[in-house]
């Protein structure tokens, strides 16, 4: 049994009493164990998913263990659904002191959402994007954000006039796509909040390869079974060791007033060049905004050097 992500993350003796923390994507994988880490070192936490079984057992779980906790449901491929699960953490809530954008995967839904955007991208970058958009006027001043990419980022692009197409838009390219997406959409969120002298952080990181969380489940099934056997094999990433990672940078006093960074598992790292390119950040956000049909969060400020 590996430990849990709160004593791998060295944050046991942190209290979060009396704070907030949405954790998208947290009825499976790391995910969840991440929110059941953050409830037991005292966090009021948000479940997010959409299927709602697992959402109530995640809440009843947190509630054993003294947190108070609420599930909602939303398709992050339908931006009503994320508007709504925005809406709904500002009426239950009093504000938020942790959004983990950590919901998606590896889909092999080769089609385009209602918003003409292929589903992968749409699912694993604009939802996400839309949801922090949504949140910020909701964060507590000290908040922190954390977005789940991968190192899947890695000898990938991104073709943002391609977004839009059908082809590309499932499948292991998708998805590195997607986390570079991810990548960039967090250290470009950063700089904007730091041009507006906010103290909300936001960082992204892969949290290892991990395959006994539910990401394997659109691999045929018997590679999905296996996946999940090697989850007991000693070097692999566990699904509590991944959920370290995320609490690591959700709670660790190491992370006070880091901005911008990328990490991998619990260590600073450099992402790709196509990840650090500014121009290509600064695309992504725009463009993300007009695929919205929404005004450019965070505007007013340019993304200064
Ligand atoms: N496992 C790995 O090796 C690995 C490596 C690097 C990065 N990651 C990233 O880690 C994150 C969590 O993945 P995981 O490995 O923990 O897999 P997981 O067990 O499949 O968890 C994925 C979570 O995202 C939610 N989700 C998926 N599609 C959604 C949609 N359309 N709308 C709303 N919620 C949706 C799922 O909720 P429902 O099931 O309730 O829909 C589930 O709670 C993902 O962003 C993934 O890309 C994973």
């Amino acid at each position: 049994m590996t430990q849990p992500p709160e004593r791998r993350a060295a944050v046991e003796g942190t209290d979060l009493t009396g704070t907030t923390a949405l954790v998208t994507g947290s009825t499976s994988g790391i995910g969840r164990e991440a929110a059941l880490a953050l409830g037991r070192l005292g966090a009021r936490v948000v479940v997010h998913g959409r299927d709602e079984q697992a959402g109530s057992a995640a809440v009843e779980d947190l509630e054993s263990v003294g947190a108070d906790a609420l599930f909602v449901r939303a398709d992050f491929a339908d931006v009503d659904d994320v508007r709504a699960l925005a809406e709904t953490v500002r009426a239950e809530t009093d504000d938020l002191d942790l959004l983990v954008n950590n919901a998606g995967g590896f889909f092999r839904e080769a089609r385009l959402t209602d918003r003409g955007v292929g589903y992968t991208f749409h699912v694993n970058h604009l939802a996400p994007y839309l949801l922090t958009a949504e949140l910020l006027d909701h964060l507590a001043p000290d908040a922190r954000i954390v977005t789940t990419a991968s190192e899947a980022h890695r000898g990938v692009t991104l073709d943002l006039d391609a977004v839009t197409a059908r082809e590309g838009a499932a499948g292991w390219a998708a998805y590195q796509r997607s986390k570079l997406a991810n990548v960039q959409f967090s250290a470009e969120l950063a700089r904007r909040l730091s041009a507006r002298e906010s103290t909300v952080t936001a960082n992204s990181l892969h949290p290892g390869a991990i395959p006994g969380s539910g990401f394997t489940r659109f691999l045929p099934t018997p590679l999905s079974q296996g996946a999940k056997l090697l989850n007991a094999v000693p070097g692999v990433t566990s699904v509590r060791d991944g959920a370290a990672a995320l609490v690591f940078l959700a709670a660790s006093d190491r992370l006070n007033g880091v901005s911008g960074r990328y990490f991998s598992k619990q260590r600073q790292a450099e992402p790709s060049d196509a990840a650090r390119d500014r121009t290509a950040q600064q695309r992504l956000w725009e463009r993300s905004a007009e695929l919205l049909e929404m005004q450019e969060p965070l505007a007013s400020d340019a993304s200064p050097d």
